[in-house]
């Protein structure tokens, strides 16, 4: 978390208000189905939960990662936050969709100035944007050897209307944005807060309207690719079934309502679009696989609302005949169960797993 060259003095544990320290930002993902926040402190060499919640958004607020309706979105944020009694202002948001694109270059090594540069004139030969319509971050991985002093660079390209959309539904709000990262980033961090260093995973979250796919080799992530599947799939294909409303077709996938009626029918819809998941998962595994043929993935990780699916966990075990596991993005952190009820944080915590990532980014100023 770049904290080198900084000294962390520990301070006595009766916490008064005025010396309280802001050094992590309020997490933020803006989800098509819903907001969810969540605020971390740093306490010891971990964090400590200090506030989470959701709130469902009106259907079409986003479409395909852009915000459509930043009004009724920032509504949604400003009465979440004041329910939660958060006083938190700096928020880190992470965007997905066609408007962004992630892509690692091979170059040769140069000072951080140099690669600035480099990128800035070099850019439209990776990105099919024009330059001046995005904004441009790339981080170098270091990935150059003592005999390769060439080096893998992550550059990240942004539409810029659609990032100042976001910042500006969230400054109308009354926030301040400080970090704008990329979902399959947000997943990465929240990964490595809660799992440490473990090699070769894909980390896979399953949204309503998308998919993000991350593989982290050897602490870097190879491949990161979001694909416009998720759970909503699902929820409109029984209301199809069935002819019954988008709230009743959603308590009917979420188990809340059950049916023997056309059970059959609804057991292969699952099965079905549950498969087309598989099929992107496998098909980035594929990818990977290709690229280092001697790197066996060690577990597959799922997070977001789409990833609780009854049975969901087994059935991707055995499609890909890889350990498969539920995302528990609090892993490592302390709770207070006075504080946030134990059953509730179990219910919310892989939808959670963005927010989460995101509160552990420290507060850029
Ligand atoms: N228990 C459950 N079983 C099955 N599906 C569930 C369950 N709980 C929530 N979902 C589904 O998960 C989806 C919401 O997940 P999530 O909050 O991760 O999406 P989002 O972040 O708002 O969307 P996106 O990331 O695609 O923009 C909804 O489609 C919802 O129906
Ligand atoms: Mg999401």
């Amino acid at each position: 978390m770049g904290k080198s060259g900084f000294k962390k003095i520990s301070l006595p544990s009766f916490n008064l208000p005025f010396l309280k320290r802001q050094t992590l930002s309020l997490g933020l993902d803006i989800g098509s189905h819903s907001v969810k926040i969540c605020e971390l402190a740093e306490s010891g060499n971990g964090y400590r939960l200090v506030a989470l919640g959701s709130a469902l958004l009106p259907p079409d607020s986003l479409e395909d990662g852009a915000l459509q309706n930043p009004g009724a979105v920032g509504k949604v944020i400003m009465s979440l936050i004041s329910n939660l009694k958060i006083k938190h202002k700096k928020v880190a948001i992470s965007i997905s969709g066609y408007s962004v694109i992630v892509k690692k270059i091979n170059l040769a090594v140069m000072s951080e100035d140099e690669l600035a540069k480099h990128i800035e004139s070099e850019a439209e030969q990776y990105i099919p944007f024009d330059i001046n319509d995005v904004y441009l971050d790339f981080q170098d991985l270091s990935t150059n050897t003592s005999s390769e002093d060439r080096t893998d660079v992550m550059l990240v390209a942004a539409k810029r209307d659609v990032v100042d959309g976001y910042l500006n539904m969230l400054r109308n709000a009354g926030l301040q944005p400080v970090v704008v990262d990329v979902d399959a980033f947000a997943l990465e961090n929240a990964f490595w807060a809660n799992y440490g260093l473990t090699d070769n995973v894909v980390l896979v979250d399953i949204g309503a309207s998308k998919m993000n796919i991350n593989i982290i080799s050897h602490g870097t992530s190879i491949l990161a690719r979001d694909v416009v599947l998720g759970s909503r799939q699902l929820t409109e294909q029984i209301q199809n079934l069935f002819g019954i409303s988008f709230e009743e077709a959603e308590a009917l996938k979420t188990g809340e309502m059950t049916t023997q009626e056309k059970r059959e029918e609804l057991d292969n819809l699952f099965t079905n679009i549950c498969s087309q998941w598989v099929t992107e998962v496998k098909r980035a595994i594929d990818f990977y696989s290709s690229s280092q043929p001697d790197e066996m993935i060690a577990k597959i990780v799922l997070s977001g609302g789409g990833a609780k699916i009854q049975g969901l966990t087994r059935f991707f075990a055995k499609e890909t005949k890889i350990a498969v596991e539920l995302f528990n993005p609090f892993k490592q952190a302390a709770v207070d169960n006075k504080i946030i009820d134990p059953a509730y944080l179990k219910s919310i915590a892989p939808e959670m797993t963005l927010a989460a990532g995101l509160a552990t980014r420290p507060v850029e100023i």
